[in-house]
C-alpha cells in the first residue's frame, strides 16, 4: 500500500489536546493493518495568526491540497476575539472548507447506549437516537455576495449577509445526503424555511428532483424551526438531515445533547475536488470546538477527534474494516467504565484525555 499523506492542524484551544490522541490512535492501525501513514503538521487559526500574522498561511494551504486527508482540531479562543473580520482565526477553517471546496459536512450523532444518562434529556427521548446531519458547508449565508457593513457619516451603519444558493450547490449536495441515505435506514429529511425564504423554495424544489433518482429513499420536507422541536422532543424519528449551511450549523450543535457530550461527535467535510465527493482531499474535525474554559487542563475529551479519525480512514483512505475496529475500540472503553469529566456519572473511572487516548488505542490494536 501506498503511503498515504495526512495533514494535521491542531489549531487552538483542545483541537492541541485532542488531535494527538487521534494520532496515537491512527498509529495503531497503521502498525495493526501494514498501512502507511505519513503525518505532517501544520499552523491554523489563533496558532497560526500568533506566528505567522494569518490564520491560513500559504504553506499550511498548499500542505492540505498535498495531502490525502486533513486531520483539523479546531478553532478561535478570547485571545483573537477582538480581531477584524478578516483575521480571525475561524476565517483561517472557511477559507479551506471554501477553497478545497469541502461541500458536504457529515455530522454524525448517535446515542452510545451507556451514555443515555449524560444527556440532559430523558433516557426515552434520547435513547437509540442515531441521526446523521448532511451540512451543506460551502455556500448560503456563510459566503453570499453582498457582505459587508456600511457604516454612515451620522454614526449608523447597515450589515448585509446573503443567503444564496445555485441550483447546482443544492443538487450536489443533495446527491450526497441521498447516497448516506441510502446506506443508513433510507430515510431523508430535508430542512428548509421554504413558507419563508425563496432560497428554501429553490431548494425544496431541486431536493425533490434529486429523489426521483432516489426511488428507494423516503424524503421529507421539514421547517428548520419545526424541526428544532422535534430533534430535542423526537430524535429517534430522524435519519439522515439535509440542510443549508447555517441552519446545519444550529441544528448540528443541537444535536449534540442527543449524544450526551459535544465531545462525542466526530464530522467528515468531503469535497468536489475528486473524482467523486468521497476521493477528494477531505477533512476530518471533533465538531466540539475550542473550550477554552477546559483548555490546557488536559481534562478534553478526545474521542470526537478518535472518531473523526475513523471517518477519516473510511471515506479518505477506504478502510472502512480498520474505521470500524476504531468505533469498536470506542466503545469497549466506554463499556468498561472509563469516562472524560464531561460524560462522567456515578459508578465510571474519570480519566484524562491522554489517558482516554492510550485506553482506546490499546483496545483497537487488541481487535486486530
Ligand atoms: C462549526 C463551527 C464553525 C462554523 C466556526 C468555527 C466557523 O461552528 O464547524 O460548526 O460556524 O461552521
Ligand atoms: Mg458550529
Amino acid at each position: 500500500m501506498p503511503t498515504r499523506k495526512i495533514a494535521v492542524l491542531p489549531g487552538d484551544g483542545i483541537g492541541q489536546e485532542v488531535i494527538p490522541e487521534a494520532i496515537k490512535v491512527l498509529r495503531v492501525v497503521a502498525k495493526a493493518s501494514g498501512a502507511s501513514f505519513e503525518f505532517e503538521e501544520g499552523l491554523v487559526g489563533g496558532a497560526a495568526i500568533d506566528e505567522t500574522g494569518g490564520p491560513l498561511p500559504d504553506s499550511t494551504f498548499r500542505l492540505c491540497e498535498a495531502s490525502d486527508a486533513i486531520l483539523f482540531g479546531a478553532v478561535g479562543g478570547p485571545k483573537w476575539d477582538d480581531f477584524p473580520h478578516e483575521r480571525r482565526p475561524e476565517r483561517g477553517l472557511l477559507r479551506l472548507r471554501k477553497e478545497l471546496d469541502l461541500f458536504a459536512n457529515l455530522r454524525p450523532a448517535k446515542c452510545f447506549s451507556m451514555l443515555v444518562e449524560a444527556s440532559p434529556l430523558r433516557r426515552s427521548v434520547v435513547e437509540g437516537t442515531d441521526l446523521m446531519v448532511v451540512r451543506e458547508l460551502t455556500g448560503g449565508l456563510y459566503f453570499g455576495e453582498p457582505h459587508g457593513i456600511e457604516r454612515m457619516a451620522d454614526g449608523s451603519a447597515h450589515a448585509v449577509n446573503t443567503m444564496s444558493y445555485t441550483s447546482r450547490e443544492i443538487e450536489r449536495v443533495a446527491r450526497v445526503a441521498f447516497d448516506v441515505a441510502r446506506k443508513r435506514r433510507k430515510r431523508l429529511t430535508s430542512v428548509d424555511k421554504a413558507n419563508v425564504l425563496v432560497v428554501s423554495q429553490l431548494w425544496r424544489e431541486v431536493v425533490t428532483q434529486v429523489a426521483r433518482a432516489y426511488p428507494d429513499v423516503a424524503l421529507e420536507h421539514v421547517l428548520v424551526d419545526n424541526c428544532a422541536m422535534a430533534l430535542v422532543a423526537r430524535p429517534t424519528q430522524f435519519d439522515t438531515i439535509v440542510t443549508e449551511n447555517t441552519f446545519g450549523d444550529i441544528l448540528s450543535d443541537e444535536a449534540a445533547i442527543l449524544a450526551g457530550s459535544m465531545g462525542m461527535l466526530p464530522s467528515a467535510s468531503l469535497g468536489g475536488r475528486g473524482p467523486t465527493p468521497e476521493r477528494g482531499c477531505a477533512l476530518y474535525e471533533p465538531v466540539h470546538g475550542t473550550a477554552p474554559d477546559i483548555a490546557g487542563k488536559g481534562v478534553a475529551n478526545p474521542i470526537a477527534a478518535i472518531l473523526s479519525a475513523a471517518m477519516l480512514l473510511r471515506h479518505s483512505l477506504n478502510m472502512a474494516a480498520d474505521a470500524e475496529k476504531v468505533e469498536a475500540g470506542v466503545v469497549r472503553v466506554l463499556e468498561k467504565g472509563y469516562r472524560t469529566a464531561d460524560i462522567r456519572q456515578d459508578g465510571t473511572t474519570a480519566v484524562g484525555t491522554s489517558e482516554m487516548g492510550d485506553l482506546i488505542a490499546r483496545e483497537v490494536l487488541a481487535l486486530y
